[in-house]
């Protein structure tokens, strides 16, 4: 069958290129600018994911950085993925570090936090260059008044995987890609790998038959798909079609890297409420969020 390639377990089919959006550049927080695919006029969400920021790359000038000051979030899951910079966060609970590059905050919101998230200190006083993801994962029904979680994983925890030719590389967020299989744990099946693939590289990753599937390029351009694949280029998201496998490939004669986020995970096919950093099941739900809030019982950041 055209597309299918020869496996130890049997055939694999080719996730085909369903559709391509253009992300929009979009202000949040403080005013910092995004790179957003959704949510947007024309896509709301891709079930289980309800959002995707790409922050920067921008250079600050000295006294120039802005973030996202107190806020609050309740009903999913916040995943902060840092490429270059770093940021100081704070919360409500009492927890307060520093993400570097590298580095992964994968914070469950569950019932309810009010949170700051800014450029670090120093690159507040003295600039410098800022890049990174912010993903929002929704929660299950059934888990949307957890309790708040953090898993923090420093660089050189997060697995990496590679090409037998070296020429894909992968730093496995959640799921597993090329050998390396991640150490976040997700509260239902998440794939979040974010690929380097040097011109000439090529590589087929199972993806779960039950998976929605998402690629978004975010420097160069790939090829996804069967057969010669699509071209998706930088601050294009492609949607994947039905299959149990996506290949993601690079034109030797691209003359650079492309970069690459895969998502994937299981749809919750659950009605989605939502109001700003409220995320439920209904729209009393998103009304008790919004109370909770007014009357200080997501509590506030002691400074
Ligand atoms: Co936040």
């Amino acid at each position: 069958m055209q597309g299918g390639i020869s496996a130890s377990n049997g055939e694999m089919t080719l996730r085909p290129v369903e559709s391509v959006v253009t992300a929009q550049r979009q202000t949040e927080g403080g005013g910092f600018v995004v790179r957003r695919p959704f949510p947007t006029s024309g896509l709301s969400f891709v079930d289980p994911f309800l959002l995707i920021d790409e922050m920067g790359p921008v250079t600050y000038a000295p006294g120039e950085a802005v973030g996202a000051p107190d806020h609050p979030h309740r009903g999913f899951e916040t995943v902060t993925y840092i490429l270059e910079g770093e940021f100081e966060h704070e919360d409500s609970a009492g927890h307060r570090g520093k993400i570097a590059a590298g580095d992964v905050q994968w914070m469950t919101a569950g019932a309810g936090i009010v949170h700051s998230e800014m450029p670090s200190r120093r690159i507040c006083k003295e600039g410098g260059r800022v890049h990174g993801f912010q993903i929002w994962v929704n929660l299950p029904a059934r888990d949307k008044m957890t309790k708040p979680r953090y898993q923090e994983v420093p660089r050189p925890n997060i697995p990496e995987g590679r090409s037998d030719d070296g020429l894909v590389r992968v730093r496995v967020i959640a799921g597993s890609a090329l050998g390396a299989q991640a150490v976040i744990e997700t509260r239902t099946a998440i794939v979040y790998q974010d690929f380097t693939i040097e011109p000439g590289g090529r590589a087929v990753q199972p993806l779960p038959a039950d998976h929605v599937g998402i690629v978004y390029v975010f420097d160069g351009a790939a090829r996804v798909g069967e057969g010669a694949g699509q071209q998706v280029v930088d601050g294009q998201l492609a949607r994947l079609g039905q299959g149990d496998a996506v290949a993601l490939a690079n034109d030797a004669g691209s003359g650079k890297p492309a970069r690459l986020l895969l998502l994937a995970g299981v749809p919750l096919r659950e009605p989605v409420a939502r109001y700003g950093p409220f995320v439920m099941n209904t729209e009393e739900q998103i009304r008790q969020a919004v109370l909770d809030y007014q009357s200080g019982r997501l509590g506030e950041i002691a400074r």
